[in-house]
């Protein structure tokens, strides 16, 4: 499976990304918009994608750089920038790279991570060479929030591999498509850390022709302590360690997501 989540590959992934329930509804952006108000400007978010989280940091006067591999997220999020005024658009860079092994000519106050585009790296040379890219491109103790999700240990044992499952409610399209989401998980590798998944678009068309889409992608899951000692190992302090976007500390519900604020260590 290659590294990048399919989003590429799958032109459709782009197109009904920022029309999915749970992604409208996501609780996170509060949380980065406020932790990039208090950094200041510049920020850097790696896996931008269409804009989600990195639209609501220009508006609120950041200058923000984003970062993300695949043409088709940036090109969406392009469309979207050209519905805000002016200086929103002028906070605003993006940059088609591979969070591996980026390379932007500036220094970042912080670098955030949303929404586990740091899972898509499916090996710890990868994620070594990401942090070590992150690193390279902050200021004297400028910080990287890292966002992925705490692996539920019940889920891991106990989940359905070859089933199709969800209950995600429909969603629609502006164009009138609606469309069900499905999710199941492929193959689940205990040794890689890297479960195999596929999450599946109902879509039914206006003239009622009907598509199933497959999204295939992998993803790595860490532990907390793994990911403590990958961030300490590529430069970094552990400041905070939170299971939610309210802050909420690691511990305090399960699973929770897993979220580091890591300062550069001196
Ligand atoms: C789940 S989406 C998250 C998008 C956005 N951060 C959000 O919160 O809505 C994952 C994103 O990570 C990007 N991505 C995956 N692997 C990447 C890599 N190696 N370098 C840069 N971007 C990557 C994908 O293209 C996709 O846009």
């Amino acid at each position: 499976m290659s590294v990048g989540g399919g989003y590429d590959e799958y032109a459709f992934v782009a197109d009904l990304y920022d029309h999915v329930g749970p992604y409208r509804s996501r609780p996170d952006v509060a949380f980065f918009l406020s932790e990039a108000v208090n950094a200041g400007s510049p920020v850097v978010e790696l896996g931008c994608g269409t804009g989600r989280v990195l639209i609501p940091i220009a508006r609120a006067g950041v200058d923000i750089v984003g970062v993300d591999l695949s043409s088709r997220m940036l090109n969406i999020c392009r469309d979207r920038l050209r519905h805000e005024p002016e200086p929103v658009q002028s906070r605003v860079r993006l940059v088609q790279a591979d969070m591996r092994q980026f390379d932007i000519n500036q220094r970042f106050t912080l670098a955030t991570i949303p929404f586990r585009p740091f899972q898509h790296l499916l090996t710890v040379d990868d994620q070594l060479a990401c942090l070590a890219a992150v690193r390279r491109h902050l200021v004297d103790g400028g910080r990287l929030i890292l966002d992925i999700f705490n692996p539920s240990l019940d889920a891991l044992v106990y989940g359905p591999v070859g089933e199709e499952h969800g209950e995600e409610a429909e969603f629609s399209m502006p164009d009138g498509r609606r469309v069900v989401r499905r999710q199941k998980t492929i193959a689940a590798n205990r040794f890689t850390q890297v479960n195999d998944f596929e999450l599946i678009y109902y879509v039914t068309h206006p003239d009622g022709r009907e598509e199933r889409l497959v999204h295939a992608f992998s993803l790595r899951y860490l532990f907390r302590f793994e990911a403590e000692h990958l961030l300490v190992r590529s430069g970094f302090e552990v400041e905070q360690v939170y299971a939610a976007y309210d802050k909420s500390p690691y511990g305090s519900m399960y699973p929770g997501e897993l979220i580091f604020v890591a300062r550069t260590a001196l």
